[in-house]
């Protein structure tokens, strides 16, 4: 089964085609454009160049990449697009291309939640845990501990109240005078620096159930910012490290709590803070100490890409969950429910 993915739905343009044989999945071909570069100097993405930068790249992307896998159209058992949750013009030019190409070439389209594609991310290099399983799913936008009994059968047990984790590495990032995205910025940063000389609350670590909140961590980097006026290189590091250990170790804590009180020794951890190093090596001492099967993607199906998106249509299709009737393009569109 041949499946071609199609990510449109924030800042990185991404094609890539999926071969499954026998359980086992294939990369064939991929490719991604990210416009961080673009979006940089003005600190966050811009809606309407992101949308106009999908337009100019995605129709030659998905050539190129249907050329290298060898393919054929008519080789193809459908596309699977990128839906939502995400920016409303960006998701449209993805899904209207999908839906054309569909038409012109009598292919399915099956329409994919963005996180949907993330939480299997892990599947690409093989390393699925078995049904159930919990994921830490921490990206721009979301921060979300999700129960996993099947394919589509995803129950919420906790959330962020206000701020997602990505989220508060991007901003904490932009008080620090350091480039969009902040995640990446403040983990290179933080390498140099020692995280134990700023004492940075850990939000909600005792408290909240599995809820996070990470918004009065960027308020105390704020005021700490504030009182030193202006830090040398050395405390700026220092400041960045202490930022990623305080977010990291609430996220580890409540990923490994969610296992404990769900009986569930499987977690596996997606979405773009997923690649972060530290949380990385934090979850592999947590998960080993506690007795938990860890599953990890690789660093760079953490951050937005189109193959988590057809491996998502892959395994859609192969437990009979075909498109709904009709849809759209949905920027806002929870993956699921309160447990
Ligand atoms: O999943 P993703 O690529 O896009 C969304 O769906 O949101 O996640 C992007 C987020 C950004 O907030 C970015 O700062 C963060 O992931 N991120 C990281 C790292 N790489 C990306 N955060 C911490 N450490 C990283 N290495
Ligand atoms: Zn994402």
């Amino acid at each position: 089964m041949h499946v071609l993915g199609i990510e449109t739905s924030c800042d990185e343009t991404a094609a890539a085609v999926l071969r499954c044989r026998n359980g086992a999945c294939r990369i064939l071909s991929e490719q991604l454009a990210s416009q961080s570069s673009i979006h940089a100097r003005f600190g966050g993405v811009v809606p309407e160049i992101a949308s106009r930068e999908h337009v100019r790249l995605l129709p030659p992307m998905v050539d190129a990449v249907m050329e290298e896998a060898g393919l054929e159209w008519e080789a193809l058992e459908a596309i699977a697009v990128t839906a939502g949750p995400g920016l409303m013009g960006a998701l449209l030019v993805g899904v209207s291309y999908a839906r054309a190409a569909g038409l012109v070439q009598g292919l399915k389209v099956l329409p994919i939640h963005h996180m949907e594609g993330h939480l299997f991310a892990a599947g690409l290099s093989g390393a699925m845990p078995a049904f159930p399983f919990l994921t830490l799913l921490v990206s721009g936008g979301h921060t979300l501990l999700i129960r996993t009994d099947g394919v589509g059968r995803y129950s919420l047990l906790g959330q962020t109240v206000d701020d997602a984790a990505g989220e508060c590495f991007d901003k904490c990032a932009r008080l620090l005078g350091l480039p969009y995205p902040g995640g990446p910025a403040i983990a290179g940063l933080a390498a140099k620096g020692d995280p134990s000389r700023f004492a940075l609350p850990r939000p909600m670590l005792h408290a909240g159930g599995l809820n996070f909140s990470f918004s009065g961590l960027k308020t105390a980097v704020l005021y700490r910012l504030r009182e030193l006026g202006e830090p040398d290189a050395g405390t700026r590091a220092d400041l960045a490290a202490g930022i990623e250990a305080a977010i990291c170790e609430v996220l580890v804590a409540k990923a490994l709590r969610a296992c404990r009180e769900q009986r569930i020794p499987r977690l596996t951890v997606a979405g773009g803070v997923a690649a972060n190093a530290r949380l990385r090596e934090l979850l592999r001492r947590g998960a080993a100490k506690e007795g938990i099967a860890l599953s990890l993607p690789e660093g760079r199906y953490c951050t937005d890409n189109a193959a988590m998106i057809a491996y998502a249509g892959i395994l859609r299709l192969q437990h009979g969950l075909e498109a709904p009737q009709t849809w759209d393009a949905r920027p806002r569109w929870p993956l699921a429910v309160p447990a």
